[in-house]
C-alpha cells in the first residue's frame, strides 16, 4: 500500500486527521513511542492495525485522546482515583484502564469489557488527535516482537507499506511506553511499568499493587505483557559482575567469531575492547537516559548485525524499574553470573543444522547459561538451512540469524561442557575432557543423524530429538 509521508505541521497533520477519518491508519509521534493510530469506534480500521503489526488479536489497544470530555464517552464509570491521576499525568505518559462504553470497537479492547485511555503529551500528537475528532486506537508502530520505534527514521523502515501515513515528528522524550494502570478493580494495579514510576502514583492515591506482586507473577497482567517483545536479532543477555569480568568475557567472546555488542553506560566507554560494538545507554546515574536510548540502542545492534548483545543489570527503583521491565524481556530473563559462569558449546559438522538447531533450544530453555555453537568441518558465516529454520520456528525459536562457525581450540577449551551430535564428532575431539556426545551426557545412547539435503519431516523429527535430550540435561 503507497504510504504518505506527513510533516507535523498543519497541513501534514491535517491531512493525518482526513487518513483517520477515512478509516486508514497512521503513524503519529507521542513522548513515549511512535503509535499506529486508527480511528477506535471503526472496527474495519482497527484491524487494519493488527495486520500491519501481525498482533495476535487477543491483544487489547490503548485509545488515545486530546479532550479529557472524552473518557466519560469512552468510559461507564471513572473513580475518584483515577479523575486524580489524569488530572496530575495527563497529558503524558499514563494510561488508566477504566470500564468501558459501547463507544469503543471491541476488536479495540479484544473483547474486554475494559479499556485502556491516554492522553500524550506531544503538542503534534495533541493536535492530530484533535483534528481527527474520534478517539484513536494505537499500539506502539512496531511490527510485532520489535523494539517500539522513538524516531521518524525507525518507524519510517517499520511502517512504510504497512500503514496509510506517517507523521515525522520529534525522536520520543521519554523513549519507553506509559505505564497501564488497571483502575476498575478495588485495589488499582499497575500492569506496565512505565513512564511513570510507582513511587509517583502512590504519592497520589496511595498504595497500589505494583512492582513486588509483578514479580512474585501474582498481578494481573496486561495481556501484552505475555507475548515475547523488544527482541532484536541478535540474543541478548544480562550480564552480572564486575566491569572487569564484564569486559575480558566479551573480549574473549569477540574474539571467537562472533560480533558482540555492548549496551552499557558512557562512563565505561573507553573499557571496552575494539572488537566489542559499543552502544550507549546514556549515564550510569539517568535512568531517563535509558529510558530515552534504549529501544533505538537495541535497534542499533540489529542494523550493526550483533549476533548477541550483552546489557547491564539494572536497579529497581523509579523509572530504572520499566528499564529494566523492556530491558529483561529482550533478554526473554536470561541472565548470566560471570561469578558462576557456565558454558555449553555445541558442535556437529556443517554448523548450519543440527548444532545450530541445539543451540536454539538450549538457550530458550536453559537461562543462566552461555551457549553456542560450531563446526568440524565447514566454513565461517553460513546461515542455518532453511529447514532448520522453518524445524525451530515451529518451536517458536528463532535461529534465522546464525551464521556457522569453523571450530578452534580456543572454542572448547572456553567452554565448560562442549556436546556433540555424535560419537564420531566426539573422537575428532578426543583429548579435550569436557567433551560428550549429546545422548550420552542425557544418559542416553544413540547418534543424533545429520538431517542434511533432507526434508521438512526429517528435520522435524531430528530437532524433536535434539529437544528430548537437552530436557534431560543437567548443567
Ligand atoms: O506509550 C504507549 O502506551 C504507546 C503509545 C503509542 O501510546 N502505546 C503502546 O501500546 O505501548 P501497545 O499496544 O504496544 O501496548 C498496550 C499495552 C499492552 O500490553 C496491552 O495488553 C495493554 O496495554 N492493554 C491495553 N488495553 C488493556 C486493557 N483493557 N486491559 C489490560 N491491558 C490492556
Ligand atoms: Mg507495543
Amino acid at each position: 500500500m503507497e504510504t504518505k509521508l506527513l510533516k507535523a505541521d498543519i497541513e501534514g497533520l491535517t491531512l493525518g486527521a482526513e487518513l483517520i477519518k477515512n478509516g486508514e491508519t497512521v503513524v503519529f509521534p507521542t513522548e513515549t513511542v511512535y503509535g499506529l493510530g486508527a480511528d477506535a469506534t471503526n472496527e474495519e480500521s482497527i484491524k487494519k492495525i493488527f495486520e500491519a503489526k501481525g498482533r495476535p488479536s487477543d491483544n487489547p489497544l490503548i485509545v488515545h485522546i486530546a479532550d479529557k470530555n472524552l473518557v466519560y464517552k469512552i468510559a461507564r464509570e471513572v473513580p475518584e482515583k483515577a479523575e486524580i491521576l489524569m488530572d496530575k499525568f495527563w497529558p503524558g505518559p499514563l494510561t488508566i484502564i477504566l470500564k468501558k462504553s459501547d463507544l469503543i470497537s471491541p476488536y479495540a479492547t479484544a473483547g474486554l469489557d475494559t479499556v485502556g485511555i491516554r492522553m500524550p503529551e506531544t503538542p503534534s500528537a495533541r493536535e492530530f488527535l484533535h483534528l481527527a475528532g474520534v478517539p484513536v486506537a494505537a499500539p506502539s508502530a512496531n511490527i510485532s516482537g520489535k523494539p517500539s520505534p522513538t524516531n521518524f527514521e525507525d518507524v519510517k523502515r517499520d511502517m512504510t507499506g504497512r500503514a496509510g501515513g506517517i507523521i515525522e515528528g520529534e525522536p520520543s522524550r521519554v523513549g519507553i511506553e506509559s505505564t497501564v494502570i488497571d483502575m476498575t478493580g478495588e485495589t488499582p494495579a499497575i500492569l506496565r511499568p512505565g513512564g511513570i514510576t510507582q513511587e509517583e502514583i502512590e504519592a497520589e492515591i496511595g498504595t497500589v499493587i505494583g512492582k513486588k506482586t509483578l514479580r512474585d507473577g501474582e498481578a494481573p497482567k496486561a495481556p501484552g505483557m505475555k507475548y515475547r517483545h523488544y527482541a532484536p536479532s541478535g540474543r541478548v543477555y544480562i550480564i552480572k559482575g564486575s566491569i572487569e569480568k564484564t569486559v575480558s568475557f566479551l573480549e574473549r567472546i569477540a574474539n571467537q567469531k562472533k560480533k558482540v555488542a555492548v549496551l552499557f553506560f558512557d562512563e565505561f566507554k573507553y573499557l571496552f575492547p575494539e572488537n566489542v560494538k559499543f552502544i550507549s545507554l546514556g549515564r550510569k546515574n539517568s535512568p531517563q537516559d535509558a529510558a530515552n536510548r534504549l529501544f533505538s540502542a537495541l535497534r542499533e545492534t540489529e542494523k550493526w548485525g550483533a549476533d548477541l548483545v550483552f546489557a547491564p543489570e539494572i536497579p529497581e527503583n523509579g523509572l530504572w524499574y520499566a528499564v529494566r521491565n523492556r530491558l529483561y524481556k529482550a533478554a526473554a530473563d536470561n541472565i548470566l553470573d560471570l561469578d558462576n559462569l557456565k558454558s555449553v558449546l555445541f558442535v556437529c559438522t556443517g554448523n548450519t543444522c543440527r548444532s545450530p538447531m541445539a543451540e536454539g533450544v538450549f538457550a530458550a530453555t536453559c537461562k543462566g547459561v552461555f551457549v553456542s555453537s560450531a563446526g568440524l568441518m565447514t566454513e565461517d558465516g553460513m546461515r542455518a538451512t532453511d529447514n532448520a529454520i522453518y524445524a525451530a520456528a515451529k518451536m517458536k525459536i528463532d535461529i534465522s540469524s546464525h551464521k556457522s562457525r569453523q571450530i578452534t581450540i580456543d572454542m572448547v577449551k572456553d567452554a565448560d561442557l562442549v556436546l556433540t551430535m555424535t560419537q564420531a564428532h566426539k573422537k575428532m575431539l578426543s583429548g579435550f575432557p569436557n567433551v560428550y556426545t549429546l545422548s550420552e551426557f542425557a544418559g542416553e545412547k544413540g547418534d543424533i543423524t545429520d538431517p542434511f539435503g533432507m526434508g521438512e519431516e526429517e528435520y522435524l523429527l531430528c530437532l524433536e530429538e535434539i529437544k528430548n535430550y537437552i530436557e534431560k540435561i543437567k548443567i
